[in-house]
Formats: C-alpha cells, structure tokens, sequence
C-alpha cells in the first residue's frame, strides 16, 4: 500500500491541505478561506473555530481527490501563519478570537516597551520590538479578556500560535516548535528556552504556555474520531521557515524570496545566531538536536499593492496584466511607487512612512503604475538581501509564492539584485517544508541530503541588465522612500 504524507498549511486567509508523495508529487490539495474579522480600524482577528473547520474541510478534499484511505498517510505536518495568538481551554475551545500578526492594536504598548527595552529584547529574541509578534497579543488578552488572567492563573489556559491549537486538537499535546516559539518574543533564541524576564515584562504566567520541542519529530497521533485513523503529527514550522526548507536551503547563504500578500525573505545562516540592525534573526528549524537560524526580512506589502492596483484604483482586472503593461514600456521613465500603506517594514521599520507614487508626468499610464508596482517588489527585496549580504555571503535567490509567475518581475528581480533568480519546479515550497519534516521524523525520507536532490529548478532568470543602469534605477528607489518616510507624522 502506498503510503504519502499530509501537509497542513494554515495561511492568514485560508487553510490549505497538501497531499505528496516520495518524489514530492502532489496528489490532491483542499483550500478554504474563512473570514477575517475587523472589529476596530487597524484590528485583525479570525475565529478559531473557522480556522479549523476551513482546516478540516481542506484535509477531506485533499484525501479524497488523491483516492487514497487515512491510513495511507504515513505522517502529518503542520505549518502556519506565524505570531497569530491563540488562548483555549483544556477541552480546545477557544477562549476569544485570535488576534492576527497584522492586528496593531498592541502598536502603542510596544512603542513604550521598546524604548526601555528594545536592546534586551533584541538580544534575547532576535527580533525587533514590533506589535506584529505574539508577546503583547497574549498579554492584550490577558489583561482585556474578563475572567481570562484567574484562569490562566489556574492553569486552566492554553496560549500557543495556530499551529500549536491544531496540534492540540488533532493530538491533545501542547506543543510548539523552535521556529514558531522564535516569533513569540518571549523565547530566548540562544538558551532555547521561554525567557524569564520577557514572561516577567509582559506578565505572561508559565502555565499557559506550550512546551518547545524541534521542528521534526512525533508530537502525537491523530484522535481516531477526526479521520478514521491515528496518524503521527510529525512536523512543526511557522511558514515561511517551512518554505526555506522545502526550498532545500539547508547551507548557509542559501536565501528565499515568499512573493504573498507580503514578502518573507529568510537567509541560512546555519549555527550562527547573527544580529542584525535591521533584520530580525530568527531560528529556522530545530532538527536531530540542533537548531538551525536564519535571518529574516519581513516586508509587508508587496503582492497587496498589485491587489490595490485590481480592487483599490481598479486599473487592472487580474494580476496577471501587469506583466503586459510593463513590457510595454522599455524603463520605468522616473515613475516610482513605494508601496508602504501600513508603513515600512524590514529593512527601515518605518510605522509612519505611507504610499507615495513618485515622477508623474502628463504621459504618465497604467502601464507606468503597473511597471512601477512590480519593480517596487523587486526594489524592496533588494533593500533586504542587500542587509543580509553585510551578514553572510550570499548566493542565488530562490524564489515561491503567487508573484513568481510574472516573468517580467522575476527577470527584474534578477537584475536589479544582479545574481540569479531561480523558480523551482514544485511552487508550493510551504506546504513541502512541512511535509518533508514530518516525513524525516518518520523515515519517510531518510536524511536532508535525500531531499536536496529532490529540489529541482524549472526557471533560471540570469541577470541581465549593465551595472550604471541597474544602480541608477535603485538610486531613484532610495530618493523616493525617503519621501515616503515619516508621512504620517506631517
Ligand atoms: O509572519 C506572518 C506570516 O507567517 C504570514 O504568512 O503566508 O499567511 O501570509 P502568510
């Protein structure tokens, strides 16, 4: 009978489930949005229960359209929208909503905390003092949720992110991994353990938080009233460090770009826990006793702005015409967009920066905007590599996520970094760095090495483009972050 394993990949607006097999062929997908809930200007939640219900359907749709039996799955993996908080009971039930990563409802909490703080925090947590991670949700939710903090404090709670809540449903275990505890801002990333003084700061009781075990390993057995089976839950990532390993960036330098509603850039760097001023540093996996790190650039808008150009401005009716429209021109003609609506991330951290297009002229088009908005991903990931180069040489950038079937953008990409660009064969690198865990732990796949050899690449995008160009263009991007910086404060 053969055998496959399950992939859970749990996004921020839908819950997906991925069938493979050994040669990481896919043979059945279900994918379910749920809603997402906007109760305050700048506030995001989803309900639990949506998340898993969507969960679940998806699961049954993707093992019925690969025709195989629950017990043909050999192993489970679970990976997920990252920093998303969570709080239930014993029993699983929620306890209130989850509070998103974008939510900013924490924004002006962390703004007084990072002043006083923001060194140690760095330090400990590799990241940089931001309402985006878990530490001030769960403490939002502890001092706002009536009755929530005399519970917790009888150890009647349960904190974790969405993968810890459909682990502990599927398997009744309370468990995390190394990569999403990584994102809590309350684990030390070097003495791997949940920090005392953060829980401290952010009066977090120890009770309800999850136990951190490595990234690929059998956590629990599926309950038997779920699928009809107990089947091991294997593999734990936060999503974007599964892409970095279903990408095979097992080396150090080896980088990915996640092309998503935002962009997730993620460099190995192996053993080495490496500060950066302007990147978060973050662990990648835990795996056969060690712990792996990466360094991480987190843009938030990137595939939202071509959105802006389809939903918001309405000069577009499908993503995929922007590859046209810029073709049509041969240069940006000075027309630049920097896409910062909710500020600026990684590298400039900039919470007040807002949108700006830049260079408009009388002959100013659609096709300019276009050409504008997907050279601005391109620009924006350069900012980043361009910091992680100063940390760890670098090599090839490989590539997933919806944007990467732009050929314009990713010729782009390849020449305003100047160094390759390369598409892999499988696209959904999430879902397989989850898969490919969960495989490992259970002799599915026997080492790293095995999988390197799996990880084809279906497109190389040589850069192409001579070096005055190339920095003339990026010039014009720095002049016109500049002008978008601090805008909200004017
Ligand atoms: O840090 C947030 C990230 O994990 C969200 O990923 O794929 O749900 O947009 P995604």
């Amino acid at each position: 009978m053969e055998k496959f394993i399950l992939s859970l990949d749990e996004g921020t607006t839908s819950a997906r489930a991925i069938i493979f097999d050994r040669e990481s062929n896919i043979h059945g997908m279900g994918q379910y949005e749920f809603p997402q809930h906007y109760p305050k200007p700048g506030w995001v939640e989803h309900n639990p229960e949506e998340i898993w219900d969507a969960q679940i359907r998806a699961i049954k749709t993707a093992i019925e359209k690969a025709k195989i039996e629950p017990n043909q799955i050999a192993a489970i993996g679970v990976t997920n929208q990252r920093e998303t908080t969570l709080v239930w009971d014993k029993e699983g039930r929620p306890l209130y909503n989850a509070i998103v990563w974008q939510c900013r409802r924490t924004a002006e909490m962390i703004e007084d905390i990072k002043r006083e703080y923001g060194t140690m925090i760095k330090e400990k947590t590799g990241l940089v003092p931001d309402a985006y991670f878990s530490a001030s949700k769960l403490k939002w939710l502890l001092d706002n949720v009536p009755g929530l903090r005399e519970k917790a404090e009888k150890g009647e709670v349960m904190f974790g992110t969405v993968d810890t809540f459909l682990i502990y449903r599927l398997t009744g275990e309370h468990v995390t991994d190394y990569s999403n505890a990584s994102r809590t801002m309350l684990f030390n990333i070097k003495k791997l353990e949940w920090d005392e003084e953060l829980l401290e700061l952010f009066n977090i009781p120890e009770s309800v938080l999850p136990e951190v075990r490595e990234s690929s390993e059998i956590y629990g057995f599926t309950k038997r009233e779920i699928l009809g089976a107990e089947i091991p839950v294997s593999g734990d990532a936060g999503d974007q460090q599964a892409a970095l390993f279903g990408q095979a960036a097992f080396e150090t330098g080896m980088v990915k770009a996640t092309y998503g509603t935002g962009s997730f850039i993620l460099a190995n760097t192996g053993k080495m826990v490496r500060y950066s001023e302007n990147l978060l540093t973050t662990i990648a996996w835990g795996l056969n006793g060690r712990v792996n790190y990466a360094l991480e650039g987190s843009i938030f808008v990137t595939g939202a702005a071509v959105q802006w150009l389809r939903d918001g401005i309405k000069i577009i009716k499908h993503a995929s015409e922007t590859e046209e429209l810029a073709k049509k021109l041969a240069s940006n003609e000075g027309v630049y967009f920097v896409p910062a609506f909710v500020g600026l991330g990684a590298p400039y951290w900039d919470q007040f920066a807002r949108g700006l297009i830049i260079g408009i002229t009388r002959g100013t088009g659609r096709e300019h905007l276009a050409r504008a908005t997907l050279e601005a991903i391109a620009y924006l990931t350069r900012d980043v590599v361009e910091e992680m180069e100063k940390l760890v040489g670098i090599k090839d950038l490989r590539v997933d996520g919806g944007a990467t079937k732009n050929d314009f953008l990713m010729q782009f990409q390849a020449d305003i970094l100047n160094r390759r660009v390369i598409r892999p064969v499988v696209k959904e690198t999430t879902a397989l760095g989850a898969a490919y865990l969960a495989g490992l732990a259970v002799g599915y796949w026997d080492s790293v090495e095995e999988i390197a050899e799996l990880w084809k690449a279906e497109k190389v995008f040589e850069p192409n483009m001579d070096e005055e160009t190339r920095e003339r263009l990026y010039r014009g991007w720095k002049e016109a972050v500049k002008r978008a910086r601090g805008w909200a404060k004017v």
